[in-house]
């Protein structure tokens, strides 16, 4: 038996959806609790197969873990391992950032190249060079990264030729964990940035200028605890201010603060989607059929890549032609196939995709590919007519907690199902 989702589309959506803690800032900052010996306590986290992963990575560290609902208590008293092997890389692309801490507290770590994946290359040059230029030996060989630094990482200037999360994360924890002033030029503005900045200057780093390019670190020998409150998902809340949009009503997304949105609500406005930002919250009221738009993702505050397949599905249905220019990944536009099967009209050319939108998508069976692109299609399923079956839903689950119960709390009807294998003996044929 297998899982799937099955939406009824149709139904109009109204009331309050809570987001949980945002997924992309619990992973690097549950690895950031490595750099400490001291305890780190995390509340607000969302209850999700990659928080559970990275549990169980930090436990392989040393960690002492005491998990309670969305509370989490981490303490490190000391490094038990230095190598992350490529089985625990490749569950999660978030564990190559154990790179930093190892390094920086251990003084040496062998960690596993995540590699590409389905949304393009992905490559970590601007991580390994980072820390190259602070100091650390660096070796990549059989597709493992061997690093040392014996005699300590030393403080740096470093010109990131890209904004990458990850490397900013990655260089972050490295530089508050190294005594001296390290400065990141052209650092990732994204909030999860600003709250891996926020837990560090609580463990005593001193770091400055987060959420702009320039990005100063004031480093220490040794770091202390914290206790730290996980910042609102806005990939979560955009789906599902995306997914209001699209089936009217009056739909207010709240534990998650507006700013950090950036063009997003522009473009919802241009969507001619009413949007009324509240101090945690943001009420997005449809004025009749949206609109087609011309967008394309980038670095924040520009449109975030993870929004993209969902806006995509939104598009779908809208009145008028969009265009979606992918700006991050070279290969991130297979749900356009998936939503082709329920009757949307995209044509993708490159890293663009024209979508001319049609009144109705009609219910089908479809897969999900990758967390973003499952979530596009419940939003596709939402507004479909008839019955949609969403299989492999384990993607979704990886960055959606109980995705089904919100929606249906506000007037969606959806739910899990298993399905019987023989159902599908013809598949193909
Ligand atoms: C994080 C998010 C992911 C989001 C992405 C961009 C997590 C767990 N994941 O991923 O959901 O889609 O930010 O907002 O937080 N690049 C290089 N060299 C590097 C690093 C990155 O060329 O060393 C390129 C990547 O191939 C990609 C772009 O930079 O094209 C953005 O990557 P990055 O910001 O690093 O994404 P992640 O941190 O992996």
């Amino acid at each position: 038996m297998s899982e799937y989702i099955e939406i009824i589309g149709g139904s109009r959506l109204d009331g309050e959806v809570r987001v949980s803690g945002a997924k992309n800032a619990v992973l690097p900052l549950l690895i950031a609790s490595l750099l400490t010996n001291e305890q780190v306590e995390f509340s607000n986290v969302p209850n999700l197969h990659d928080v559970n992963l990275t549990v169980q990575l930090l436990q392989y560290f040393g960690a002492d873990v005491e998990h309670r609902k969305s509370q989490v208590k981490v303490a490190v008293p000391r490094l038990v391992a230095e190598e992350a092997s490529y089985s625990l890389v490749k569950a999660m692309r978030a564990s190559f950032w154990v790179l930093a801490p190892l390094l920086a507290r251990g003084r040496a770590a062998r960690v596993a190249l995540p590699g590409g994946d389905i949304i393009g290359a992905r490559p970590v040059d601007i991580h390994l060079s980072g820390l190259e230029q602070m100091g650390a030996d660096i070796k990549v060989k059989h597709g493992v990264v061997y690093a040392t630094a014996l005699g300590g990482l030393k403080p740096a200037t470093i010109d990131m030729r890209f904004p990458s999360v990850g490397a900013t994360h990655q260089l972050m924890m490295a530089a508050a964990l190294t005594p001296g002033t390290t400065v990141l030029k052209g650092a990732a503005r994204e909030p999860e940035v600003i709250a891996l900045a926020s837990m560090l200057n609580q463990m005593g780093g001193e770091v400055e200028g987060a959420g702009s390019d320039t990005v100063v670190i004031r480093g220490r020998e040794h770091l202390g605890g914290a206790k730290v409150q996980i910042i609102g998902d806005r990939i979560e809340a955009g789906t599902y201010m995306l997914a209001g949009a699209v089936m009217g009503g009056e739909l207010t997304v709240s534990g998650v603060s507006p700013e950090f949105f950036g063009q997003f609500l522009e473009i919802l406005d241009q969507m001619d989607v009413s949007v009324t930002p509240g101090t945690d919250f943001i009420r997005v009221k449809s004025r009749g059929r949206i609109k087609g738009v011309k967008v394309k993702t980038g670095p924040f505050p520009a449109l975030a890549t993870d929004l993209q397949p969902l806006l995509m599905s939104a598009a779908c249905v809208a009145d008028g032609v969009s265009v979606v220019e992918e700006g991050i990944y070279e290969a991130r536009f297979r749900h356009a196939s998936e939503l082709s099967r329920m009757g949307a009209n995209i044509q993708v050319d490159g890293l663009s995709a024209t979508i001319t939108g049609v009144e109705c998508l009609s219910g089908a069976p479809v897969e999900a590919h990758d967390i973003r692109a499952g979530a596009g299609l419940v939003i596709a399923g939402l507004a479909a007519q008839g019955v949609t079956q969403i299989h492999e839903p384990q993607h979704i689950r990886r960055g959606y907690e109980s995705l089904e119960d919100k929606l249906r709390r506000v007037g969606a009807r959806i739910g899990a199902k298993l399905s019987d294998p023989e159902d599908y003996l013809f598949t193909g044929c």
